[in-house]
């Protein structure tokens, strides 16, 4: 009997699927090869379902004799191993982000013979709209808060945005960019200290509130379905941190940020040009302790970031401080440089893959941004967050806009550096 193979990722199975499978059950034995997690996240969402759930609805369905894992986008790995007599697929991906592993599977089935079969795609189910539906029927905010932990063991390293507000998050959920072949899109949001409080025209010294934060985050959380990460400045005074731990884990918030200072917070980029003190890694340490022992669910992360190096404490200290924060169970640390030149950065990254106990590292390279995600990756970091870039890039945007409507008296010049009316009118769906 001939053999067939039949790739698929099989997260919302629907009517397309099934063609697919019959028409290759018609042609033979169908050997199904089901994208692992992990593969799933190299080019879109994380699967809502977990490989193990997918493969038991898969082998289920009629005609579908065997299940096996796909590790990769590309067919090759295992059409070589089973070189099957016929690999069937929608004809959809002759165009678009699959071609080149259309074509390696065109080429690898030559090398025994084997034939590509394509039927017509399945017309009005297609993945990305049914991605939409999902996400307007949203998460609950325990999806939404497990979320950054399944991701993290499934790619590295996490590409996260800044957000402070709806209209940012839904930047940060829904830009996508198609990138050699595979689709790139961010993997949750930041809520960034310093672009809460400049939005709110305050300044970054901890001045704005949890309530205040609470509503910037609400305000996401209603239009988004991605992680967040919240930065928690320095956590304040540990009797009321074990408090707010619980309040921003309910609302599903995935982690929060702590830094290790004391006194009046200044934001970390004046580094020494101003005064700010690091706290003792005793009493931080306590402060990670009492934050892990207040949280409620087991995905909550509470991650502790340091800043010896912006303060000018040396790599030891950084060092020293990371497995202490590590001991008093911080769920990751953050090395925080203020320095253009990167070299501080893979220091620490180089000296801390050596640890015996490591938890996912997290870098924001806002002065560093030399350094690609890819690289920072390669160096061990796990979380690279871009932490203020929405804002840092609107505000210009609308202060020439602002003097250009004072230098003509009017808006007509000011209109050409903004969207249409009829574009802002149909921006948010629902409106009309
Ligand atoms: C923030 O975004 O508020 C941060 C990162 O804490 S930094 O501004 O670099 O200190
Ligand atoms: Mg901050």
């Amino acid at each position: 009997m001939s053999k067939v193979y039949v790739s698929m990722s099989a997260d919302v199975v629907h009517n397309g699927h099934i063609n697919v499978i019959k028409k290759a059950a018609e042609l033979g034995e169908v050997v199904i090869g089901l994208l692992t997690d992990e593969a799933i996240a190299t080019y879109k969402r994380p699967p809502l379902l977990s490989y193990v759930q997918r493969k038991e609805i898969v082998e289920s369905i009629k005609g579908v004799t065997e299940v096996i894992p796909q590790t990769t986008l590309d067919y090759v790995e295992n059409l070589r191993l089973l070189k099957p007599d016929y690999v069937v697929h929608g004809d959809d991906w002759k165009e678009g982000v699959q071609t080149q592993v259309r074509q390696r599977v065109i080429e690898t089935l030559q090398e025994w013979g084997g034939e590509l079969v394509e039927i017509p795609y399945t017309k009005g189910v297609s993945i990305s709209k049914l991605d939409d539906l999902i996400r307007e029927i949203g998460v609950t905010p325990d999806e939404r808060r497990s979320r950054l932990r399944k991701i993290l063991n499934l790619k590295k390293p996490l590409r996260i945005l800044e957000a402070h507000n709806g209209l940012t998050g839904l930047i940060a959920e829904k830009t996508r960019l198609v990138v050699n072949g595979s689709v790139r899109e961010f993997d949750g949001m930041w809520i960034s200290s310093l672009c809460d409080s400049t939005a709110k025209g305050k300044p970054d010294i901890e001045l704005v509130d949890l309530s205040s934060r609470i509503n910037t985050i609400n305000e996401i959380i209603e239009v988004t379905t991605k992680p967040i990460i919240l930065d928690g400045d320095t956590g304040g005074l540990i009797e009321h941190f074990v408090f707010n731990v619980k309040t921003i884990e309910r609302i599903g918030v995935s982690a929060i940020i702590i830094e290790d200072k004391v006194g009046l917070k200044k934001n970390s980029l004046f580094g020494t040009d101003v005064d700010q003190l690091q706290d003792s890694i005793e009493h931080f340490s306590a402060k990670i302790s009492a934050g892990k022992h207040a949280q409620v669910t087991k995905d909550f992360m509470i991650i502790a970031r340091i800043e010896s190096l912006i303060l000018k404490a040396g790599l030891d200290d950084a060092l020293k401080r990371a497995k202490a924060y590590i001991d008093a169970g911080a769920d990751g640390i953050m090395i925080h440089s203020k320095e253009k030149d990167p070299a501080e950065i893979i220091a620490f990254c180089r000296e801390y893959s050596k640890f015996d106990r490591k938890v996912p590292l997290v870098a924001v390279p806002t002065t560093y941004n030399v350094l690609t995600e890819e690289e920072l990756g390669k160096f061990g970091v796990d979380i690279v967050i871009h932490a203020n870039h929405l804002l840092r890039s609107a505000y210009p945007a609308m202060l020439k806009t602002a003097t250009t409507i004072l230098e003509n008296g009017r808006t007509l010049e000011a209109d050409q550096n903004c969207m249409s009316i009829k574009e802002i009118l149909t921006l948010i769906p629902g409106g009309a």
